[in-house]
């Protein structure tokens, strides 16, 4: 698939988890690999996009196609700086990055004691990267956000659209065997705010990518974009 169908143009994605420090040793986390991210990465680029790729902490290979250009990071704060920089130069965003919604509200400077036998960590809300970037999205600007919800599934997708100014969401489906967290596959859906979908089946998560991306294309030239 060497198709350049993207060539000259400007592609940030987010991938992975965050992880909000609690103490110098412990943080709050979740599952996410970061692969699907890095797969969307590597089709963008294939298609001859540049790719900022915006990493939480991950175990995966850096990519090794010279279109990608990868930034690390580790909390959601540190994310949203990394994708601020980059979103004035992006004609493209793709925001799969499982951000932790909260994060404890002071990072203990030493590690935390063992004491009485229950404790509580004051959590606060961290900043939300899709809807802030969502917020600044200029005409010319395509973007593309994930959800995976438990109950309501599409209507709940539809609202997030909406909300964080979505051109497209992928949802993932919780109800297929093997797809999502953890896996080398996953099982989407692709809705759009005119009410169009796309379901993909499941499929490996390279092939996923390939079509969000076919879909991003599709979508674009429809948009004149
Ligand atoms: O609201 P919810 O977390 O379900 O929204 C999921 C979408 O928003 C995903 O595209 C995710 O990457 C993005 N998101 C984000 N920053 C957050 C929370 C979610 O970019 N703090």
């Amino acid at each position: 698939a060497q198709k350049q169908k993207l060539k000259g143009k400007k592609a940030i994605v987010t991938a992975g988890p965050t992880y909000e420090a609690i103490d110098p040793v412990r943080f709050i986390g979740n599952h996410s690999t970061g692969k699907m991210g890095y797969a969307i990465a590597e089709a963008l680029a294939q298609y001859g996009a540049e790719v900022v790729l915006v990493s939480g902490p991950t175990a995966l290979m850096p990519p090794k196609h010279p279109n990608i250009e990868l930034f690390k990071v580790t909390s959601a704060r540190e994310m949203l700086e990394v994708c601020m920089d980059a979103f004035h130069e992006a004609d493209i965003a793709v925001l799969a990055a499982a951000v932790a919604d909260y994060r404890p509200k002071e990072v203990a400077v030493q590690k935390i004691k063992k004491q009485s036998d229950s404790m509580q960590i004051e959590l606060v809300k961290n900043p939300d990267i899709a809807a802030t970037l969502g917020q600044h999205k200029k005409p010319y600007q395509f973007m593309v956000g994930f959800a995976l919800e438990t109950e309501n599934e599409k209507a709940n997708a539809l609202q997030k659209l909406k909300k964080k100014n979505f051109d497209f969401i992928v949802l993932n489906s919780l109800n297929d065997e093997g797809a999502g967290f953890g896996h080398d596959t996953n099982s989407i859906t692709i809705l759009t705010a005119e009410g169009e979908s796309y379901q993909s089946g499941l499929k490996s998560k390279k092939e996923i990518a390939y079509d969000i991306v076919e879909h991003i294309c599709r979508q674009m030239q429809k948009q004149a974009l």
